[in-house]
């Protein structure tokens, strides 16, 4: 697939069938993140892949940040147990999930220019798994942040969730994408 074709064709899709990927095209897709640009090499990437029934680990990690988030707002029981469950759920929605991180760099900078080089790794995977013929979608939100999700990722002060990136093959038809036209955003200089 043309570059051009895979950035304008693809879409974050939410709905994938349960249907295993096969370990290579995982691969595939993590060797594509590799080849991000970033600033003084720093190969700021880290990477957790949860498939199959490992995605069990991420199931519990969300269900223990649910549950601390019920007790820090004071959840009554019954509404707690419901939050938990629809988090430990949220593991399942896809065959694979990887957590991007990055890691801190020596100075704020260089800390803001990993995330940047992660950020840009992500798009490599995403259109490498759209090339392949998988979905995927970058998700990441208040569980993902949680401080607990970040000790039970083995993150260290200045490391940084980037995405849970789910993965797998779609189980709905093409979206349309509304965008306005890059010339609405920009102011030309020249001369
Ligand atoms: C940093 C970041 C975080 C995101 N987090 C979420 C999320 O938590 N849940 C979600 O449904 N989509 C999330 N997305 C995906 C966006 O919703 C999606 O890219 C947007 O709707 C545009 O759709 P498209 O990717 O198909 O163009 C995230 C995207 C980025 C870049």
């Amino acid at each position: 697939m043309e570059v051009t074709q895979a950035i304008q064709s693809r879409r974050s899709i939410g709905q994938m069938k349960q249907d295993p990927v096969p370990r290579g095209l995982v691969e595939e897709v993590l060797e594509s993140a590799v080849h991000a640009p970033n600033h003084k090499i720093t190969e700021p990437w880290r990477f957790h892949v949860f498939t199959g029934k490992g995605r069990g680990e991420l199931a519990r990690a969300r269900a223990e940040v649910a549950r601390i988030q019920a007790e820090v707002e004071g959840e009554e029981e019954e509404f707690a147990a419901g939050r938990i469950s629809r988090e430990r759920k949220k593991a399942f929605r896809a065959p694979v999930v990887i957590a991007v991180i990055s890691r801190g760099g020596r100075d704020e900078i260089e800390t803001l220019e990993n995330y940047a080089a992660c950020a840009a790794a992500v798009q490599n995977m995403q259109l490498t798994a759209h090339s392949l013929g998988l979905a995927t979608i970058w998700r990441t939100g208040p569980v993902a942040y949680h401080p607990y999700m970040r000790d039970f990722l083995g993150l260290e002060d200045g490391d940084r969730i980037v995405a849970h990136l789910y993965l797998g093959y779609a189980d709905v038809g093409e979206r349309s994408r509304r965008r306005e036209p890059a010339s609405s955003r920009t102011v030309w200089h020249e001369g």
